[in-house]
């Protein structure tokens, strides 16, 4: 059922305020301004123990555990990062006693996650999963984890999963953070941030018609380019990939300090650029690439807190705490791909060669 709307991907995009709310619901506590995540199965000396934190997922879910291994070194401030779970598992990874390792996915059935999880677990080390379907296989081999309570995702290209992925990070984050060194100032003003989401998103959603019109200009585009710094590059990547997915448009992502070391060159008016400029201590090292992209005659897209004067155009999105921006700053480019592939008549909830789950190698 889709309940008055015309693909299931626009339903998942319109349900996440409501799907964010939900996967905070109940986990919240304001009185030591933490988060409890029942299912987890990691005491507070365990916690205290863990040295580093390998990430693990495909996909969407890889980009959601970058985004996870940046809240994790923010706010718990322990070593994290993410790989795709297909090059772990055959570069015979070093696995070590005092890393936690986390697999991320949304259906809990792709093969490549999976394989990773048991070879871990044959090895001895402890795995986490951040998890949408309750009891798929990889909610079941892993030691425990956080449920991701976004509902069904029809859409064979994710998009609320992807944004209450993040937020479960974010909570895991701070969970650690508060049994580690985050204060409690900042524990309540996480807290808070986590809060205004839904009603922030709904603030995103309601400009969905400004967007479609944006999509009409860049529809035509052979290719266009992603950038982002730090916060912003996962955010740049996931964005490329949804294009990609659903458009069949080609785009590439990159951070937008390696410009200058290759991908310069494609930049000219064919080549339009999505920039992701967030207010943070980034904002002027982003604004000298909008330059360099400009001097080129490139076109920009930015998504910032603010109009950005070398922009041709700038989604501005509601402003969080920093940590969390990367939450909000996706979801316009949800809507941007979706309506990119509107004009395109492409097959929005069944790209071409795609499945929903990939339970093969
Ligand atoms: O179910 P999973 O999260 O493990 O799936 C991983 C990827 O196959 C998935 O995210 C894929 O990239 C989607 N089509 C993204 O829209």
């Amino acid at each position: 059922d889709m309940g008055g709307h015309d693909t299931y991907m626009h339903k998942e995009i319109s349900e996440q305020p409501e799907a964010v709310d939900r996967v905070l619901r109940g986990r919240i506590d304001d009185r030591f301004s933490t988060v409890h995540l029942g299912g987890l199965n990691l005491d507070a000396r365990e916690a205290r123990g863990v040295r580093r934190i390998k990430i693990l997922g495909c996909g969407t879910s890889y980009h959601a555990g970058m985004i996870g291994a940046q809240l994790i070194e923010e706010l718990a401030r322990i070593p994290a990062d993410a790989e795709p779970a297909s090059e772990f598992r055959y570069r015979n990874p070093v696995v070590d006693p005092d890393t936690l390792y986390v697999a991320v996915s949304q259906s809990g059935e792709t093969y490549d996650v999976l394989a990773a999880v048991q070879e871990l677990k044959r090895k001895g080390a402890r795995v986490l999963g951040v998890v949408n379907v309750v009891g798929s296989a990889i909610a079941r081999e892993t030691d425990g984890g956080v449920y991701v309570h976004a509902g069904p995702e029809v859409c064979v290209v994710s998009t609320k999963c992807f944004t209450n992925t993040v937020v479960s990070f974010a909570l895991l984050a701070l969970h650690l953070g508060r049994i580690r060194d985050l204060s409690v100032a900042d524990g309540k003003r996480i807290i808070a941030g986590l809060r205004k989401l839904p009603a922030q998103i709904a603030e995103i959603l309601a400009t969905e018609g400004d967007i479609e019109k944006l999509a009409g200009e860049y529809a035509h585009a052979k290719s266009m380019m992603f950038i982002g710094r730090v916060r912003g590059y996962p955010v740049a990547r996931e964005a490329s990939l949804k294009l990609k997915e659903v458009s069949y448009i080609h785009a590439e992502a990159y951070p937008a300090s390696e410009l200058k070391h290759g991908p310069l060159a494609l930049i000219e008016p064919a080549m339009p650029t999505v920039a992701v400029v967030p207010d943070d201590d980034l904002l002027e090292k982003n604004r000298a690439a909008l330059e360099e992209i400009k001097a080129r005659d490139g076109r920009i897209l930015a998504v910032a807190h603010q109009p950005q004067e070398k922009a041709d155009h700038t989604i501005v999105v509601p402003k969080n705490e920093t940590e969390l921006d990367p939450i909000l700053l996706g979801i316009p480019l949800q809507l941007l791909a979706y309506h990119t592939a509107l004009a395109l008549g492409r097959d929005i909830d069944k790209p071409r060669n795609l499945a929903k789950s990939v339970t093969v190698e």
